[in-house]
């Protein structure tokens, strides 16, 4: 470990999470491991130290200060769940489905996510690029420094890939760390809905030219599914996955969002790393997660912005032992927000986890659900410098100022990626 020494200083409470590098289940979720009044020295892109400003000072004494200015310091949170790229917003979706018509309806009319795929297939990589890259600054001007970003709304294999290397370059770009998840089964194509045969070759595109292409150029960390009645079944969402673990990625799916279908005893089965949404999940679903290693990650405002009377049952899974995240599901079509907090808030009203709960669930199970476990989601020493500064006294106000921007400042990796920090707002 080398480089310079920052001092964070002077905060209400530090909300360290600290503990074992990997998810918290159950009951652990309680946990947030609180401290009244300490200090954290950073070093480089690593936390060095977490103890009281004298001792920190006496160890540090030519370190820089942050002064904290009485604000509450957590890590920096984990997103792990996002559709950041994308060309335009779907706001006419919005409205259609004030006035009665269904998510799976406006899909079948041709909306939903193939309006985002005929948008974004007509768009070039540097705008791609652009578009993203303010719309993932907000999302760390709340308060996020780790962010899972999945195409999905490309479905071809040029615009599929076109999608992964933009996510690459604002990787690269960025100071936020950014995970790559490939969605290519994210949708069934207009194109490839013809027939029994069309789709039988779609399936094969998508394991035999589109995976290893994605794999080969190690474009993504994670592969992902959508697996929904009238979007791909058990049986394809198995052969998808089973076939991505075999070119190395890492595993996630789309499980019983809007109907229970066997999405999360797949998960269960196939030893994922997240089964998300949810909000449809059977007993027999909750009680294969509350045994598996697999994250339960949860996207409330989801189900809020569809307008569904549904929530996902964060109790349930909490209370069987399993691990919960809570992440945006940032989206043009079912969750335009890059506002992480107000998951929180979700979390705490309408999903009834505790501050504490909600917290946990956005750092180191957030963290967990992307397989980041030993290296970010809490402040201890050896994890990586990511910290998020919030203008509040108390953690549980984290939650509570619903909506508002209370973030002051995000450091990833021991380096600013606040719009405020860096002189952008
Ligand atoms: O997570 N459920 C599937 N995918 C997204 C929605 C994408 C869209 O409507 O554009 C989701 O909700
Ligand atoms: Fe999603």
């Amino acid at each position: 470990m080398s480089g310079d020494v920052t001092l964070f200083v002077n905060a209400s409470q530090v909300v360290t999470c600290n503990g074992p590098p990997r998810a918290r289940r159950g009951g652990e979720m309680r946990e947030a491991r609180v401290l009244d009044g300490a200090a954290v020295a950073i070093e480089g892109d690593r936390i060095a130290a977490v103890g009281s400003a004298g001792e920190l000072e006496r160890q540090f004494p030519r370190a820089a200060c942050v002064d904290c200015a009485r604000g509450v310091l957590t890590p920096g949170l984990v997103d792990s769940h996002t559709h950041a790229i994308f060309g335009r917003p779907r706001a006419d979706e919005h409205e259609m489905r004030a006035a009665g018509l269904g998510y799976m309806e406006i899909a079948a009319r041709g909306g939903g996510i193939h309006a985002s795929v005929r948008d974004l297939r007509a768009r070039g990589e540097d705008e791609l690029v652009a578009l993203a890259r303010g719309r993932l600054m907000r999302l760390a001007s709340y308060g996020t420094t780790t962010v899972e970003v999945k195409s999905g709304y490309g479905l071809s294999v040029e615009d599929e890939l076109k999608m992964l290397r933009a996510i690459a370059r604002l990787a690269a770009e960025l100071p936020m760390r950014i995970v790559p998840t490939w969605l290519g089964a994210h949708e069934i194509p207009k194109e490839a809905r013809a027939s029994a045969a069309t789709r039988a070759a779609h399936l094969r595109l998508l394991t035999e030219e589109m995976l290893p292409r994605v794999a080969t150029g190690k474009l993504a960390a994670f592969a992902d599914v959508f697996c929904e009645p009238g979007v791909f079944t058990v049986p394809e969402t198995r052969a998808i996955l089973t076939a991505s673990r075999a070119h190395g990625l890492e595993l996630k799916l789309h499980a019983d969002e809007l109907e229970p279908s066997g999405g999360a005893e797949l998960a269960a089965e196939l030893g994922a790393v997240s089964a998300d949404h949810l909000a449809a999940i059977s007993p027999a679903g909750i009680a294969a997660l509350a045994h598996a290693g697999t994250v339960a990650t949860l996207l409330p405002g989801t189900m809020l912005f569809l307008g569904k009377g549904t929530r996902p049952p964060a109790r349930a899974l909490i209370d069987g032992g399993a691990a919960v995240a809570l992440a945006t599901d940032f989206n043009p079509g079912t969750s335009p927000t890059v506002n992480l907090p107000l998951i929180l808030t979700l979390g705490v009203s309408e999903l009834r986890m505790s501050a504490a709960e909600a917290i946990v669930a956005a750092t180191v199970n957030g963290a967990a659900a992307l397989a980041l476990a030993d290296r970010t989601g809490q402040i201890a020493p050896g994890f990586s410098a990511d910290l998020a500064l919030f203008e509040i006294e108390d953690f549980r106000e984290l939650p509570y100022w619903y909506g508002d921007r209370r973030c002051r400042g995000t450091w990833a990796r021991g380096k600013p990626c606040h719009p405020l920090n860096l002189g952008l707002s």
